[in-house]
């Protein structure tokens, strides 16, 4: 199982302003809040996190088809590690985030093996979406493999597993 998510650094600076009053509280835990205010760069880690835990939700929304906005408790570690986890009601999503100077992009499996096995697509792919859940058809159209699709100004990153 894959799920992803890109942040456009720049549109994100634009639009979000996450030092309003109270929103980190709301989002991150104890941990996360540390580790986002003590670097050296807040802002991308604000991000690199909300990434982080998007990847993992879109995991557990198709996995359980449980539609909530409980990010609290999408609860990152290991994020100074290459693989890091996203832990949620003792699932482990396990996660590898790309930071540079334009985007953010996080890429979550369930087997950490899986991540020998990632593809990028683009739009040319065959892609069908069954209640609103993105999947590609393979094999002359008799199979549905899941992918996911993120989107976020500038950038697009459809993933699949090969
Ligand atoms: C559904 C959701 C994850 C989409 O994320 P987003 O950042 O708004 O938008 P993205 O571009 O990254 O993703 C949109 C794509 O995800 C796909 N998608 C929706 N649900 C999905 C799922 N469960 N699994 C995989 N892909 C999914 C859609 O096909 C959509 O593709 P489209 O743009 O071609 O229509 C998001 O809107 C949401 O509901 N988040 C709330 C959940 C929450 O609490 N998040 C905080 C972290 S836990």
């Amino acid at each position: 199982m894959i799920g992803n998510d890109i942040v456009d650094l720049a549109l994100a600076l634009k639009e979000s302003n996450w030092k309003r009053k109270g929103y980190l509280a709301k989002i991150f835990t104890k941990l996360e809040q540390l580790l986002i205010i003590k670097s050296e760069n807040p802002d991308n880690m604000v991000w690199n996190l909300w990434s982080r835990k998007e990847a993992a939700y879109k995991i557990f929304n198709r996995n359980t088809e449980v539609k909530i906005y409980n990010p609290i408790q999408f609860k990152c570690y290991d994020t100074y590690k290459s693989i890091g986890k996203v832990m949620n009601n003792g699932v482990v999503y396990y996660t590898k985030t790309e930071i540079n100077l334009d985007y953010i992009h996080t890429v979550s499996v369930l087997n950490i093996t899986d991540f020998e096995s990632i593809k990028l697509l683009n739009r040319t792919n065959e892609i069908i979406k069954i209640e609103g859940i993105p999947y590609l058809k393979v094999a002359n159209n008799k199979e549905m493999n899941p992918i996911s699709i993120s989107n976020h100004g500038r950038f697009e990153k459809i993933v699949s597993l090969f």
